[in-house]
């Protein structure tokens, strides 16, 4: 931990600055490094489900799914292949390993050449998967783009943190993921578009294209300036005042610059910010940072996004209908999420979750029990065209509640309560458990779906009524508060101010947020729980 004092910050609202071609720049990665997240995400469900892939790949799936496509036969089933779900959940692992690696080559050589060598492997695993042979080529393929996504995803979100003015930086966090959901559209719709390439190899562009973005990336890094942060990091000091005063497009910026210097000290200062996350102190953050990705997670939403038109499938609908409905679940996901994006400084984010999760909650049931109704337990039935409509409805309510409140709002909070000395251990908590359970619940789908049948959308309505429980008792009113005034949000909680009243009986007050002195706010928090 730093020494007493050091990293005590003030609001940076009223640094000096405009937006200038620097910024949108960073605007410009931010979107490309969402839309590459987001194209994985939304291809791959897309790609398993159409025939000439299948054949050519997975030809005891293609064979099992041909002869399980009469009605007679046991629905839930016809997709169950491991081989199959780790063409899907490789590249989350990948992702997983790539973005703790990544942690060091940002910080060692620079954000930019860590987008860098993410676009460059993205690029390599885009030529793997359009040229793709077989099975390991496609595999292989996979890993490379994860480990694209992995050190694009760490290095874009700090290089962005570093370059925003403070005031951009919430609308930039929501866009990042507002980009997330235009790229799984954006895949849904080539999907759609690619399967009815005569001669089926379709499914090569739909892989292949994720080189578009990749290609902007890196390029893009290359042309891209070194964060004032990161040249300070590295012991340039004169660059990277400099630096600062081309990105804010400004002379007068030594308040900020002098306000960098203390950070980038304090942070040389910490000399285990992994050991020091553990200590009691941080309970609540470390919390946060373990709970809300894992939650995220289990609201089932990857089941949508991996494998809409697999899922559609398995409900009797014929190829192209199963595309259409993913770009359908597509189109909701973004819409619902600009919903947030113009909602979640006002309304806060407590009322977002309880609603998205109740939302989440009622339309899970409904989806298990109309599938249960009609596949029951058997899975053997033929679902009826008006009947499968008010499914995709259903799930369309699902997406939406998601898409305004655990979708965003899983990414926003645990940053934004993180104390700078332990926010790198933080954030890369928060994306190795995201990644760590994105990777174990597309691995489990299928298997689960053939042997939970329509008791599976039960079981993540259950996740979701304890997600939701969570965050009635747990998670605080984060909005509007200052990062530096944030010790005081968990000081008016009723669970988690033992551990912060302790920070400052036991060890003076520390550094942590700068606020000793101040009083305890009460932002919303002292409920009824409290008395
Ligand atoms: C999640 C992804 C998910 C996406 C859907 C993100 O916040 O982390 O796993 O696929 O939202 O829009």
């Amino acid at each position: 931990m730093a020494g007493g004092g050091a990293v005590v910050s003030k609001s940076k609202q009223e640094y000096p600055g405009r937006l200038t071609p620097f910024v949108l720049m960073a605007c410009l990665v931010a979107a490309t490094g969402g839309m590459i997240f987001g194209y994985d995400i939304g291809i791959s469900g897309g790609v398993t489900s159409m025939d000439p892939f299948l054949s050519r790949f997975f030809p005891s799936v293609y064979r099992k799914q041909q002869a399980d496509s009469s009605s007679n036969s046991n629905q839930y089933c016809k997709f169950d292949s491991q081989v199959l779900t780790m063409f899907t959940s490789s590249l989350y692992l990948a992702a997983l390993v790539a973005s703790v690696c990544a942690a060091s080559v940002t910080r060692v050589a620079g954000r930019k050449w860590s987008m860098f060598v993410g676009g460059v492997t993205f690029l390599a695993g885009c030529a793997l998967n359009g040229a793709a042979q077989d099975v390991a080529m496609l595999i292989l393929g996979r890993v490379l783009l994860g480990v694209g996504v992995g050190f694009a995803n760490q290095s874009v979100h700090v290089y962005l943190s570093e370059m925003a003015p403070a005031r951009m930086r919430g609308m930039l966090n929501n866009g990042f993921q507002l980009m997330i959901t235009l790229g799984i559209l954006a895949a849904n719709l080539i999907n759609y578009g690619t399967d009815k390439i005569a001669g089926g190899w379709g499914w090569r562009l739909s892989l292949a294209l994720a080189a578009v973005p990749a290609g902007i990336i890196t390029v893009g890094s290359f042309f891209l300036p070194d964060t004032p942060n990161s040249l300070l990091e590295r012991g340039k000091a004169d660059d990277a005042r400099e630096m600062l005063r081309r990105v804010r497009g400004t002379d007068d910026v030594e308040e900020e610059y002098g306000d960098l210097s203390a950070a980038s000290e304090a942070s040389r200062a910490v000399k285990s910010p992994w050991r020091d996350i553990l200590r009691r102190q941080y309970r609540p953050q470390l919390a946060m940072a373990v709970f809300i990705p894992l939650l995220q997670q289990l609201t089932g939403i990857n089941v949508i996004m991996f494998y809409a038109p697999v899922l559609f499938k398995t409900l009797g609908f014929g190829g192209s209908a199963s595309l259409m409905s993913a770009v359908i679940t597509g189109v909701v996901n973004l819409a619902a999420t600009l919903v947030s994006v113009f909602t979640v400084d006002r309304v806060g984010r407590r009322a977002l979750f309880l609603q998205g999760g109740a939302q989440m909650f009622a339309s899970l049931v409904a989806v298990g029990a109309l599938v249960g109704a009609k596949l029951g337990w058997s899975g053997v039935a033929e679902i009826p065209a008006g009947y499968a409509a008010a499914v995709v409805a259903v799930m369309c309510v699902y997406v939406a509640g998601f898409a305004w409140s655990w979708g965003p709002l899983g990414w926003l909070v645990p940053s934004e309560v993180m104390p700078l000395e332990v926010r790198p251990a933080g954030q890369s908590i928060t994306v190795a458990v995201n990644m760590l359970m994105t990777f174990a619940v597309a691995q489990a789908f299928l298997p689960m779906l053939c042997r939970l049948k329509f008791v599976l959308f039960f079981f993540f309505a259950a996740w979701v009524l304890v997600m939701t429980l969570f965050v009635a008792l747990f998670v605080p009113e984060t909005k509007g508060v200052p990062i530096e005034d944030m010790a005081n949000v968990w000081k008016a909680h009723w669970y988690w101010r033992r551990f912060v009243t302790d920070v400052d009986d036991a060890q003076n007050g520390d550094i942590e947020m700068g606020n000793k002195n101040s009083s305890v706010k009460n932002y919303g928090l002292r409920s009824s729980l409290d008395s």
